[in-house]
C-alpha cells in the first residue's frame, strides 16, 4: 500500500498581517506564504502616504479586508478587529511585524535613553503586540497562531541595535507568557527571529551593511535570509502540523545564532 500524499494547507483560515510597508517588508513575505497556502488575509497600512505602496500588494493577496492602522492612533486597532469580527467572525493567524524607535533613542547608548524615547519604543514595538494578542483571543475560538518579529540583539549585545534590543527582549518574554496563558485555548504564540534583512525599518540602524556582511560570513549557511525564507517558516508554524510547537523564538538566520 502506498502512503497517500497529504498537502498541508491553510484553506478556510483567516489571517491578519500587520506591518507591510512595501514588497521588501518581512510582513509581505509572511502574507504571501499564508495566501499561497490558502488563507484569506486582512492587510493594514500605516497611513495615506503608505497606502499607495501597500494597495498593489493587498490586491495581489486578494485581501478581503484592507484598513489603515497606526497603533498610535486611538481606536484604529480596535476598528480592525471589529471589522474582522463582523466580516469573518473568527481569526486563525495574526502576524505582528512592526517596530519603531525615535532616532535619538535608537542611535544612542541604552544608558542615555530618555523616558519618552524608551516609552515610544516599547509602546509600538512591544505593547502593540500584547494588545493585538488581547484582541485576537476572543476571535481565535478554534485556536490559532500569533506571531511577532524579533531579532538576536535581544539576547546578545549587537552593535548599533541599542534600545531596540531591550524592546525585543521584552517582546520575546511577552511571547512566552502569552503562549502559556493562551495555550489551553489552542492558541500558539511565537517570536520569529530573522537574520538581518535590508528593509525600510533596517535602514534606520547605523552601519547596517556591516551587520549584513557579518551575518553572511559567519552564518553556517553562509547566506543571508530572504523574506521568502521567513514567510515560509512562519506559514509552516501556522499549520496544524505544528500544533504542539508554541512559545518559541524561532531563528531564521542560516544558523548565525549558534556561532560564537
Ligand atoms: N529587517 C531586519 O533585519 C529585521 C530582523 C529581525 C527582525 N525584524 C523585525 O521585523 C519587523 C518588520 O520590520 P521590517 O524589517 O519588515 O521593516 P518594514 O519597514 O518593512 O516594516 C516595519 C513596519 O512597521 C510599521 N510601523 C511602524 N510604526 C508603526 C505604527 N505606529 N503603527 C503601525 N505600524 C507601524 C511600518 O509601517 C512598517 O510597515 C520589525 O519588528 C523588525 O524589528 C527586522
Amino acid at each position: 500500500m502506498t502512503i497517500p500524499r497529504v498537502l498541508p494547507h491553510l484553506e478556510g483560515r483567516k489571517a491578519l498581517v500587520v506591518g507591510i510597508a512595501n514588497d521588501q517588508s518581512i510582513a509581505w513575505g509572511c502574507a504571501h506564504w499564508l495566501r499561497a497556502l490558502g488563507a484569506d488575509v486582512a492587510i493594514t497600512y500605516l497611513n495615506e502616504k503608505a497606502k499607495k505602496f501597500v494597495q498593489p500588494l493587498a490586491d495581489k493577496l486578494e485581501a478581503k479586508i484592507f484598513m489603515p492602522l497606526n497603533v498610535n492612533e486611538p481606536g484604529q486597532l480596535e476598528a480592525v478587529f471589529e471589522r474582522i469580527a463582523k466580516e469573518w467572525g473568527q481569526l486563525d493567524v495574526l502576524v505582528h511585524s512592526i517596530a519603531f524607535s525615535p532616532k535619538e533613542a535608537l542611535c544612542g547608548r541604552v544608558v542615555d535613553v530618555a523616558r519618552e524615547g524608551f516609552a515610544a519604543t516599547m509602546d509600538v514595538s512591544c505593547w502593540s503586540f500584547i494588545r493585538m494578542a488581547h484582541l485576537a483571543e476572543p476571535l481565535m475560538k478554534k485556536g490559532g497562531t500569533i506571531f511577532t518579529m524579533t531579532y538576536y540583539g535581544s539576547q546578545m549585545v549587537v552593535e548599533n541595535y541599542n534600545i531596540m534590543g531591550v524592546a525585543k527582549a521584552a517582546l520575546e518574554s511577552a511571547v512566552r507568557y502569552i503562549a502559556a496563558e493562551l495555550g489551553p485555548k489552542g492558541i500558539r504564540v511565537h517570536a520569529i527571529s530573522p537574520g538581518p534583512l535590508a528593509t525600510r525599518a533596517a535602514s534606520g540602524i547605523p552601519e547596517f551593511d556591516e551587520m549584513l556582511d557579518k551575518a553572511q560570513k559567519s552564518a553556517p549557511a553562509r547566506a543571508l535570509v530572504s523574506i521568502d525564507d521567513v514567510g515560509a517558516a512562519t506559514a509552516f508554524l501556522a499549520l496544524d502540523a505544528a500544533k504542539l510547537i508554541t512559545g518559541e523564538t524561532m531563528y531564521i538566520d542560516g544558523g548565525y545564532h549558534i556561532i560564537d
